[in-house]
């Protein structure tokens, strides 16, 4: 199916636990919408590097200061987003600031503070939210590689994207499901989602 063109580009997000298919969800709307893909962590930049060496484990930091790196990487991106949007481009990012929240809460920072550094960036107009029981994303490749891939980090993690699915509204899918079948859902509410609007107003978050 075709999706429907409005007056600027779409930010549609991806999120939830690793292991649950949304790098490869990404890949595959990014191609269906035409869409450039972000991802977060955006490891290509300086900063990126730094955060990717946290999660291998190979440099220590305070859960702050990963946290507002985590942010300061989204904001090197911010502005090329907005730019890319405001001229009819999709984008199609590969986790967002709600990962920021939700890995940086499970820690036990306060979730208002965690919110803090990403407030102001654009918000995405849909986020989907991939889920599924943890004892068997776990089984998924190359799980347990990187700092945060253990099931008990996992659970707290969950528990908290639970709670911010409430609050932002996400669109929950089931990650146990097909490629195709989480692709065809995501496709179907992006759909119903523009079916009445030729307008879309760029919020900011959490302002
Ligand atoms: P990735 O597996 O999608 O590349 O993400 C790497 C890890 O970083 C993943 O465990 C989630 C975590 N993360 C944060 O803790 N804070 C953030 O702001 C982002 C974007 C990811
Ligand atoms: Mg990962």
């Amino acid at each position: 199916q075709t999706i429907k063109k409005i007056n600027r580009g779409l930010f549609i997000a991806l999120e939830g636990l690793d292991k649950s298919g949304k790098s490869t969800q990404a890949k595959l709307l990014s191609q269906k919408l035409n869409a450039r893909k972000v991802s977060f962590p955006d490891r290509t930049t300086q900063l990126g590097l730094i955060i990717s060496d946290y999660l291998r484990g190979n440099n220590n930091m305070s859960d702050e200061v990963i946290h507002l790196l985590f942010s300061a990487n989204r904001w090197e991106q911010h502005t090329s987003i907005l730019k890319q949007l405001q001229n009819g481009i999709n984008i199609v990012s590969d986790r967002y600031a709600y990962s920021g929240v939700a890995f940086s809460a499970a820690k036990g920072l306060p979730i208002e503070w965690c919110k803090a550094p990403d407030s102001g960036l654009i918000q995405p107009d849909i986020t989907f939210y991939l889920t599924g029981p943890i004892e068997q994303l776990s089984q998924r490749g190359d799980y347990g590689k990187e700092i945060y891939e253990n099931s008990s980090f996992q659970y707290k993690v969950g528990n908290i994207f639970d709670q911010l699915a409430l609050q932002e509204n996400f669109y929950k899918i089931n990650a146990l499901k097909s490629i195709d079948e989480i692709q065809e859902e995501i496709l179907q509410h992006i759909q119903e989602k523009l079916q009445n609007v030729n307008q879309l107003q760029l919020k900011k978050l959490w302002k």
